[in-house]
C-alpha cells in the first residue's frame, strides 16, 4: 500500500501501489537514485526539449533566482519577462503583436477563450458560441475542459460545463461550413490543436485542413485559437504546426517547451485587433484575468534560456533530424500485423495496437506501460496509442531501443502474453 500523502495527477492510487522515484535527469534520461536509467520518450509529458537539466537553462535560472525571484505583475514588470514577450514574438516570426503571460497550458487556454469572448463584447457584438474539434484536448481547468471532448476523464463534471459545437474529426470543413450558415454570427471563435489532436490519440490532420477552417474563421468574423501548447516548440517539425499550413491565428497558446521544460510558464500571443479590442480608457474594458505567477522571473529567465539556445544549437535544423530519425523508426514499426494506422508528423510518431479491447480504460495501456517501464523505457499510452515524442537531444540508439520495446511489446500482444511478461 501506498503510504505517500500525495496525491499524484491522472493516477488511481487504489490501483497503484507506488510511484517510481526519481533522483535527477539528464538528458533523454531519468534515473533513479539506484542507478536505474530510463529513457524519457515521452518528454516528461510533452514539455522537454532539449533534454533534462540542460546546463544553460539551468544557469539561467540560477542567476535569475539571485536576482530578482517574483514580482507583482500588475503595475510592476521585469526585464526577464520584457525582453522574453520581444524574443518571443521574433521567435514566431512577427506573428502576433502581444503576449499574455501565466502559468500552465490550462491558464493560456483559459486567457485565450476570455480574449475572444471578450473582443466580440467589446465591440458591442457578443458572440456565444465556442466551436472545437472532435477528440480535442485544451486542459483541465473548467473553460479549457468545457472545449476539450467529451470523455471519462471530465463525464461527472459535464452538467457544468458551458456548451461546446464540435467539429467531427473525419469531416471538419463541411461540419464548420454548416454551422457558419446556421449560426455564424454568433461564434466567437474556434479553438483547436493545429496538425496533431495529442491527448485526443495523437490524430493527425493535414495542413491544407487547417488551412480552410482558418479561411473560414477569417471570412466570418470567428477568432482563432490555435492551442499550440503540446505542438509549439519544434514537434511537428517546424517550430509552430500553424507554420506547416502557413496560417496566422489570431490567438496562440504557448506552455510546456516554452521553458524547455525546465519550469511552468503558459503565453498567449494575440493579434493587434484583439489587444486594441481591451485598450480603452474605460476602465470595465481591462482584460480582467491573472494568476499570482503571472510572469514569474525565473520561468521567463528559463524562457529566455530557452530560446537562445534554439538558436545556438541551430535547433531548426535538430528537429529536422529526429523527424528523420523517427521516419526511420516508422518504417520499422509498420511492418508489424499487430501495428494499425503507423504515423508521424515531424518528431512525433504514434500507432495503435491491435488487441480485444477498446478505450481509454481498457487494460491494454497501463500493461503497455508497465511492460515499456520493465525495460526502463517511460511511455504512456493513450488507450490503444502508443506514441513516442521524445526530447530532441534523443539519439539513434536510444530511439532505436524504443522502438525495439515497442515491437517486443506487440509480439507479447500476440503471444498473448503482455500482462506476465511485464
Ligand atoms: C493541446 C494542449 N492544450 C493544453 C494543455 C494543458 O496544459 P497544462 O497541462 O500545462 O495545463 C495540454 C496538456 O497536455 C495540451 O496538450
Amino acid at each position: 500500500m501506498n503510504t505517500s500523502p500525495l496525491w499524484h495527477p491522472f493516477t488511481q492510487h487504489a490501483l497503484q501501489d507506488s510511484e517510481v522515484l526519481i533522483d535527477r535527469a539528464s538528458g533523454a534520461s531519468l534515473f533513479t537514485k539506484d542507478g536505474r536509467e530510463i529513457i524519457d520518450g515521452i518528454s516528461s509529458w510533452w514539455v522537454n526539449t532539449h533534454g533534462h537539466c540542460h546546463p544553460k537553462i539551468v544557469n539561467a535560472v540560477q542567476e535569475q533566482a539571485a536576482k530578482l525571484d517574483q514580482v507583482i505583475f500588475a503595475g510592476f514588470t521585469h526585464q526577464p519577462a520584457e525582453e522574453l514577450a520581444t524574443e518571443l514574438l521574433k521567435f514566431t516570426r512577427g506573428t502576433f503583436n502581444h503576449v499574455f503571460l501565466s502559468d500552465s497550458g490550462s491558464t493560456a487556454v483559459e486567457a485565450a477563450l476570455k480574449m475572444a469572448i471578450g473582443t466580440h463584447a467589446h465591440h458591442g457584438k457578443p458572440r456565444h458560441t465556442i466551436v472545437a474539434l472532435e477528440h480535442g484536448y485544451h486542459g483541465d481547468t473548467f473553460g479549457a475542459m468545457a472545449t476539450g471532448a467529451p470523455s471519462v476523464f471530465n463525464e461527472i463534471y459535464a452538467p457544468f460545463l458551458f456548451k461546446v459545437e464540435r467539429l467531427p474529426f473525419n469531416n471538419m470543413v463541411d461540419a464548420f461550413k454548416d454551422l457558419l450558415k446556421k449560426n455564424g454570427a454568433d461564434i466567437a471563435a474556434l479553438i483547436l490543436e493545429p496538425l496533431v489532436l495529442g491527448a485526443g490519440g495523437m490524430k493527425i490532420y493535414p495542413p491544407d485542413i487547417l488551412k480552410q477552417l482558418t479561411e473560414l474563421c477569417k471570412a466570418s468574423g470567428v477568432i482563432l485559437i490555435a492551442d499550440e501548447v503540446m505542438t509549439g516548440f519544434g514537434r511537428t517539425g517546424m517550430r509552430f504546426a500553424c507554420e506547416q499550413a502557413n496560417i496566422t491565428p489570431d490567438i496562440m497558446c504557448a506552455s510546456k517547451g516554452i521553458t524547455g521544460g525546465l519550469l511552468p510558464l503558459g503565453a498567449t500571443l494575440c493579434s493587434k485587433e484583439i489587444y486594441q479590442a481591451f485598450y480603452q480608457k474605460d476602465k470595465s474594458k481591462t482584460f480582467w484575468h491573472s494568476s499570482s505567477y503571472t510572469g514569474n522571473a525565473l520561468s521567463c529567465a528559463a524562457a529566455l534560456a530557452n530560446l537562445k539556445l534554439w538558436q545556438e544549437n541551430n535547433t531548426d535544423e535538430v528537429i529536422k533530424n529526429v523527424s528523420a530519425m523517427q521516419a526511420t523508426q516508422l518504417k520499422r514499426l509498420e511492418k508489424h500485423p499487430l501495428i494499425a494506422h503507423p504515423r508521424q508528423c515531424g518528431t512525433i510518431l504514434a500507432f495503435e495496437v491491435c488487441h480485444n479491447e477498446q478505450g481509454y480504460l481498457s487494460s491494454v495501456a497501463p500493461q503497455l506501460y508497465q511492460f515499456f517501464l520493465e525495460r526502463n523505457i517511460l511511455l504512456r499510452p493513450l488507450g490503444d496509442t502508443v506514441y513516442v515524442l521524445p526530447p530532441y537531444c534523443i539519439n539513434e540508439t536510444q530511439l532505436a531501443r524504443i522502438t525495439d520495446t515497442c515491437l517486443a511489446a506487440v509480439d507479447a500482444i500476440r503471444a498473448g502474453n503482455l500482462k506476465s511478461a511485464a
